[in-house]
């Protein structure tokens, strides 16, 4: 399927209280890029959180840095993460952009020192994920970290197989291609698709995360205790860099340098 922005930007504006919601109320797919972005960013970055939602991750940063600019395609979702940022008392530190990863025309080369672009959006590109990776990479200065996440061709082969929905499974495996629960058409990768993508583009790869692994399929309120939920994502947190079970969980984690 070609991508469509307008799509995009409608399903995120029709469902933009839901995932305010959802990115309020922390998952091990959340959490875990969370405690990534706290490893590697640093006092003195000059951040784009590019498809950055309703600006959590954004507020979390901007705390940790000298300033955030935040990118997203939807007007709805844009205007969530302008309240919270005003609740935050932040405005002054994060700047918000409404647009398209794959054409980052707002900003300049190398005007970034640290690039987050997860929870999916390089997925819902499809076929210009390519132009996207390519403009993450481009403003991103010499050295950068950049963090990408992704749709994880295994863990939504796992998923469609768990809910009895055989054909969409080998469909996938074909493909590449599928629907993901939030409703946008998604391209799913494996680990060497976007490994090749990043270093063809200049970078050097430093960790690769599945978020989650093992407790991708946990059934979350029996850990909804709070001691039990904080074992759980210290568990995870040790065991999702392991190479044996990168790909399982619905999503990947690419922790990359400019080179
Ligand atoms: C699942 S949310 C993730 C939000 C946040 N980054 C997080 O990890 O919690 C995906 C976000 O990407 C945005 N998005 C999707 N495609 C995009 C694109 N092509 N360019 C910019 N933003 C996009 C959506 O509007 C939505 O806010």
């Amino acid at each position: 399927m070609k991508y469509d922005p307008k799509k995009v930007k409608k399903r995120y504006d029709k469902i933009a209280d839901e995932e305010d919601r959802s990115e309020k109320n922390p998952t091990l797919r959340t959490e875990i890029p969370r405690e990534f972005i706290k490893k590697y960013i640093r006092k003195t970055d000059i951040v784009l959180d590019a498809g950055g939602g309703t600006g959590i991750n954004a507020i979390m940063m901007a705390k940790q840095c000298k300033h955030v600019s935040l990118i997203d395609i939807s007007t709805e979702i844009i205007n969530y993460a302008r309240k919270n940022v005003k609740n935050a008392k932040l405005s002054n530190k994060i700047d918000l952009f409404e647009g398209d990863i794959s054409n980052l025309k707002q900003f300049k080369d190398g005007q970034f020192s640290f690039v987050v672009c997860v929870g999916d959006s390089i997925s819902y590109v499809l076929e210009n994920r390519f132009k996207a990776i390519n403009e993450l990479i481009r403003v991103a200065k010499k050295s950068s970290i950049l963090i990408i996440g992704c749709d994880s061709k295994y863990g939504f082969m796992r998923q469609y197989l768990r809910d009895g929905n055989l054909e969409e499974t080998i469909s996938i495996y074909k493909n590449h291609e599928t629907y993901c629960s939030m409703g946008p058409r998604t391209h799913v990768y494996d680990i060497d698709e976007m490994k090749q993508l990043l270093e063809k583009n200049g970078c050097k790869i430093l960790e690769i995360a599945s978020t989650p692994t093992i407790t991708d399929a946990v059934d979350k309120k029996q850990y909804h205790e709070p001691k039990k939920w904080a074992k759980l994502k210290k568990l995870e947190m040790q065991i999702c860099i392991k190479p044996e079970l990168l790909g399982t969980g619905s999503h990947l984690l690419f922790i990359a340098k400019k080179k």
